[in-house]
């Protein structure tokens, strides 16, 4: 098929061009599904017989291999140089083959960021009991677990685990699974072979790191503790915000998977073991997922990447996986990570609660911003400094400066809600040109001011703590105090509780995802190979492989170069307690965009599932600008919101403008 050359052949070019080396690196070949009720050891046969056509023996393609994957899918990790690469993507049944790359934790690697290592349990008195989620395990693929946590004991009257449990502990360095896993956290396990090929052996020396499921950076019992922590009384952040700490669903179950280890001051986790983490984690028979780790920026292209395929085949499997976004700088465009359509992926927002501090210079002009100060501090102000280009007040890259000893840094940065006031110190003279105007328009550079203790009173500072209404309507994005559109917030808040009863979903179904797969130029055969078998369902590409990602049934329609009127269209499935419901449509427009939805109402008698289409035209002439609008079906008790991001592009004559 002319289409599958043409891939091939790009695939080829993109090789030849991004990868020549003699040096052997760790790879990923991947394969598509796993066969199922087959043998493991079959399928790890398989792929040594694959391995071993690019290399002159079996026992050198055994030492190559670092996993062979064959539960959750099919594939495997090895250490391959260029040609090896190439001669092996050059075999119909392999997808794809990638170098696994290096994914770095997301969300703050909280207790050593802090100095604290890790603080001991101090007896527990949990009150809050939530009831639900027990029969639910959480995989947490991460930095591993902490197990004396508050977070990871057992509730009081926690039943036994679900028989349908196939995962364990394992034994380790400084970790007893009889001692450390409990009802509640019924899983932890290690990989570091993937780390180990990549960086040499584990340094254990002086408790540097533990060759166990042992969490030595902090950032995997932070993770698993927020989705699914036990409560926790007497929790507070250095006295503030005192309380019950819990996770997201207290009751459920925690498994941990160990896969990032301790390097340079940070958290490396290879792609083989997360892969491998991935895998196990499918066959041991989690509910859920949860990933807080991503490859730096730009985001690689689908299934070159160990987190799309690793969610690829959990949602196939039936389980959800559910990712972080990424913490880059949210003043630059298109940072956002793990986003495959057949994944959740949450971004960190601002809550309900501010720390805010008063500051006052020495002529008496004050100002509040956000911080941590006990008790009225006194300092001079001697100077004001941009600290770095990208415009972070990172305390622990200027402490390498080492140009302030024993000062105080203050770090004015603009956080998103205007309703407690902003504070940025003029960059030329912080005493006299403090400004604090939320009318202003911030340009959103951050700027860091640096204070020396141990001098006259100049500068004051307390912190109290108050909670304030942070409603999702009135998000504003990070560094521009401008409202924050889709691109910003995604599809806005969730609600847990109304998530429970949704009223309408958008399902996605095999043929939605065979569309998908032909858009992204993928021949049948590895289509077939990639999706699990299933009969009854067509998995051939229209002729000529013309498909629009439009066509997947996702729950935002994002039109980018829209010049002429498009049509899509959507499908919603009736999940209510109502078999007989009808729901009315609700349209904002996106400015510029002439947008009809038909029919303006379904109606769901009996049948579950009901179609729509939204046909979008261009009514202004612009080049490039995206506009929101929204699609709200509505029952009058459900609402079920689908975000539209619309770029008109019809100007040829350079510069956006409107008419
Ligand atoms: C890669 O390894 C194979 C097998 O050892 C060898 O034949 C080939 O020359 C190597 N390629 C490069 C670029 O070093
Ligand atoms: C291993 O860790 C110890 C303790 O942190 C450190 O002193 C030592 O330099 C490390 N060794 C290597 C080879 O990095
Ligand atoms: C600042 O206020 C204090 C107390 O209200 C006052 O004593 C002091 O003179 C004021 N300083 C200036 C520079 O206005
Ligand atoms: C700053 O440097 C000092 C001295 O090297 C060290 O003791 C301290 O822990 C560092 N602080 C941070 C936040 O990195």
């Amino acid at each position: 098929m002319a289409a599958t050359t043409t891939a091939r052949l790009l695939w080829g070019l993109l090789l030849i061009h991004g990868l020549h080396f003699a040096h052997s690196q760790v790879h990923i070949v991947y394969l598509g599904h796993s066969h199922g009720r087959d043998d493991p050891l079959l399928t790890t046969r398989r792929h040594v017989r694959l391995l071993c056509n690019v290399f002159s023996g079996r026992e050198e393609a055994e030492e190559a291999m670092v996993y062979s994957y064959t539960h959750g899918f099919s594939g495997f990790a090895a250490v391959l140089n260029s040609t090896q690469v190439l001669a092996l993507a050059g075999f119909e049944e392999v997808i794809s083959v990638f170098r696994s790359k290096t994914l770095k934790l997301h969300t703050t690697r909280s207790w050593d960021f802090m100095g604290l290592g890790w603080l001991g349990s101090q007896g527990i008195s949990s009150s809050l009991q939530l009831d639900h989620g027990h029969d639910i395990i959480v995989g947490v693929l991460d930095s591993g677990i902490w197990p004396e946590s508050d977070s990871f004991k057992e509730p009081p009257l926690m039943p036994p685990v679900p028989a349908s449990w196939r995962g364990g502990c394992v034994r380790g360095e400084s970790f007893d699974p009889k001692k450390a896993c409990n009802r509640k956290l019924v899983g932890a396990k290690y990989y570091v072979a993937g780390f180990e090929r990549e960086y040499g052996a584990l340094n254990t020396t002086g408790e540097a790191e533990y060759r166990s499921p042992r969490d030595r950076i902090g950032h995997g019992s932070h993770t698993a503790s927020t989705a699914a922590g036990s409560a926790a009384a007497g929790a507070s952040y250095f006295g503030f915000g005192p309380g019950a700490a819990r996770g997201g669903a207290p009751r459920a179950r925690v498994a941990a998977y160990k896969v990032c280890w301790f390097r340079e001051m940070d958290g490396a986790c290879s792609e083989a073991d997360v892969l491998a983490a991935f895998d196990e984690a499918l066959r041991d028979g989690v509910g859920v997922i949860s990933v807080s780790l991503g490859s730096p920026p730009p985001l690689m292209e689908l299934f070159r990447t160990s987190t799309d395929i690793g969610a690829f085949h959990a949602a196939q499997l039936g389980t959800p996986v559910v990712f972080s976004a990424g913490n880059n700088d949210d003043r630059l465009p298109s940072l956002v990570q793990n986003v495959s359509p057949w994944s959740i992926c949450v971004a960190a927002a601002t809550i309900d609660r501010t720390f805010p501090t008063q500051i006052v210079l020495g002529n008496n002009l004050s100002f509040t911003g956000e911080g941590f100060i006990r008790k009225e501090m006194k300092a001079k102000l001697v100077e004001s400094i941009q600290l770095f280009t990208d415009g972070s007040c990172n305390i622990e890259r200027w402490n390498r400066t080492r140009r302030a000893p024993g000062a105080i840094i203050l770090c004015f940065a603009a956080i998103g809600d205007t309703s407690s006031a902003f504070a940025a110190l003029s960059e030329s003279d912080g005493a006299n040109h403090a400004e604090q105007d939320r009318h202003r328009k911030l340009t959103g550079s951050f700027r860091c001011v640096l204070l020396v203790e141990r001098a006259q009173l100049c500068v004051s500072g307390h912190s109290q703590a108050y909670t304030s209404d942070t409603s999702a309507d009135r998000i504003l994005s990070g560094g521009a105090a401008k409202p924050a559109d889709a691109f910003d917030v995604g599809a806005g808040h969730m609600d847990p509780l109304r998530a429970i009863d949704p009223g309408l979903v958008y399902d996605m179904q095999t043929r939605d995802y065979v569309v998908y797969l032909c858009s992204l130029g993928y021949s049948e055969a590895q289509i077939k190979s990639m999706l699990l078998p299933s009969p009854s369902v067509d998995v051939s590409c229209a002729a000529g492989g013309k498909h629009s990602d439009l066509e997947l049934n996702y729950p935002a329609i994002v039109v980018s170069e829209l010049r002429a009127t498009v049509t899509v269209k959507r499908t919603l499935r009736n999940v209510g307690q109502n078999r007989h419901a009808v729901y009315f449509a609700a349209v904002v427009s996106p400015h510029g965009v002439s947008t009809v939805v038909w029919p303006p109402l379904l109606v769901f008698s009996g049948q579950e599932e009901a179609s729509y289409y939204v046909t979008m035209s261009p009514a202004k002439r612009s080049q490039g600008r995206y506009d929101f609008g929204e699609i709200v079906w509505s029952d009058g008790y459900h609402r079920v919101r689908t975000p539209l991001a619309v770029q008109v592009t019809n100007s040829k004559d350079g510069g956006p403008h409107s008419m």
